[in-house]
């Protein structure tokens, strides 16, 4: 489905309590306030944001560390799920990854989160390794994925 009226730009930190009201319903363990402050002074990363009909609807980060990038965070708020902003957010952070000349993406996902990794799947990331009990409130592994981009 082709997705429209939406603007992808750069997170500020007038946005961060926004961000914050969508990372408490996307993450069990959800990144605090401080936590995106201090990403928004990070020099390797970069934060996106979707804005539709006024709002904030969606965010994404990238780290790039010479030839490796690395999602760190993608979600987009429940009432605006399914409708392509995920797909749109991730490809919007490939062409950051792609600009700074990464090689390859990796990213971490739980096994169960069939949403997310159906969507990684799509855009061409495979697994590549597994970090055994990452996430520490189930103790689930976190499957690491790959895309490479040569
Ligand atoms: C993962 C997430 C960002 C996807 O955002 P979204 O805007 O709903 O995704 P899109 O509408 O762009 O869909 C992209 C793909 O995801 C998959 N997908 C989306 N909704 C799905 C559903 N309900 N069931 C199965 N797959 C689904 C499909 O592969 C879809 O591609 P398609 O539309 O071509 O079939 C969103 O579900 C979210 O915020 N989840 C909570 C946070 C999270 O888990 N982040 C990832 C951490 S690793």
């Amino acid at each position: 489905m082709a997705i429209s009226n939406y603007l992808v730009r750069r997170m500020t930190e007038s946005d961060v309590d926004e961000v914050m009201a969508i990372e408490q319903q996307a993450f069990t363990l959800p990144w605090s306030k401080q936590s995106y402050l201090g990403e928004l002074r990070n020099q390797f990363a970069t934060y996106l944001v979707c804005d539709r009909e006024a709002q904030l609807v969606g965010y994404v980060g990238i780290w790039v560390v010479f030839e490796e990038a690395h999602i760190t965070n993608v979600a987009v708020d429940p009432k605006w799920r399914g409708q392509g902003l995920g797909r749109v957010l991730m490809e919007e952070a490939e062409k950051i990854a792609r600009q700074k000349k990464a090689l390859r993406i990796l990213l971490e996902v739980r096994p169960s989160n069939y949403v997310a990794l159906a969507l990684y799947e799509s855009m061409g990331y495979m697994e590549t390794g597994r970090r055994p009990a990452y996430y520490t409130d189930n103790c689930e592994d976190a499957i690491i994925m790959t895309k490479l981009l040569f």
